[in-house]
């Protein structure tokens, strides 16, 4: 087998929402070396077509695997549930998504058997989360919706903010003394938003994608015996493919991330 446990994984994203994943990664996983791509060209993914998205999905994956790297992580739900299969086909690292580790962790959750699930207009319009969690439990009643003004909130840095926990309520709010107990986050860049979620519905359980899929990560690895066994702290490497310091500033503010070097990818 050519995977050598000493390849790093694969990380990707829209733009820097993945950095989510890559924060839970990075935490679990201290002696990866980790590659970071954010499409800061093209952000955001969620209202583009799906056959853009499979393109974009491609070019990506064909770039991470000139690192030959073991794993690719989609760190962005858009391209998860409108092109996983076409990452699976570019590429023979080990690929995953973010739609399964986010549903298999509600459905531990849930006891009304009502779940939400939010995201951007392309995840929604594919319907892959209520398809995944009816092909585990058919009796689960899932409610689907779009968050469209959700990502440029988090890009421009509203995280915690008057303005986020008003949309929050304009698109949560007439679930708050509903049955549905448990929500997925399903867009990466959403954990960034959720204090203000947790205002406006404060009694859900709000499911985090970015650490379940991290464990994910660490599951495939330990089972495939490719979990790097170097003492040495891993290396990151960051790419992007427009506006390298906004990209920085940003991850630093909102993700905790800090970069101190970046480097340029167009295609
Ligand atoms: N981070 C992406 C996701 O998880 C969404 C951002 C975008 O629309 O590009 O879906």
């Amino acid at each position: 087998m050519w995977i050598s446990y000493k390849s790093p994984i694969g990380i990707f994203d829209s733009g820097l929402g993945g950095l989510t994943v890559y924060r839970e990664v990075r935490k679990i996983l201290p002696h990866e070396d980790i590659i970071y791509f954010g499409d800061t060209l093209r952000v955001p993914y969620g209202n583009k077509s799906v056959s853009n998205i499979r393109i974009f999905a491609k070019q990506i994956t064909e770039f991470l695997s000139s690192f030959k790297v073991k794993m690719i992580v989609v760190a962005c739900n858009t391209v998860s549930a409108n092109a996983l299969e076409v990452v699976k086909k570019s590429t023979n690292a080990y690929v995953i998504g973010m739609i399964e580790p986010g549903v298999r962790a509600a459905l531990n959750i849930t006891s009304s058997k009502r779940i939400i699930v939010i995201g951007t207009r392309a995840t929604i319009n594919s319907h892959a989360y209520s398809k995944f969690i009816k092909r585990i439990n058919p009796s689960i009643i899932v409610k689907e919706i779009a968050c469209p003004l959700f990502v440029p909130l988090v890009e421009e840095g509203f995280i915690n903010d008057k303005i986020s926990i008003m949309v929050s309520e304009k698109y949560l709010g007439r679930f708050r003394n509903s049955k549905f107990d448990t929500l997925i986050l399903g867009c990466t860049h959403y954990p960034l938003l959720k204090d203000s979620i947790k205002k406006v519905l404060p009694s859900i359980e709000i499911v985090d994608s970015s650490v379940s899929s991290a464990y994910m990560v660490k599951d495939i690895l330990e089972k495939n015996n490719i979990i790097n066994k170097s003492s040495k702290i891993g290396y990151s490497k960051f790419f992007v493919s427009d506006r390298p310091q906004n990209f920085i500033e940003l991850s630093y503010r909102l993700a905790g991330v800090k970069i101190c070097k970046i480097n340029i990818k167009r295609f």
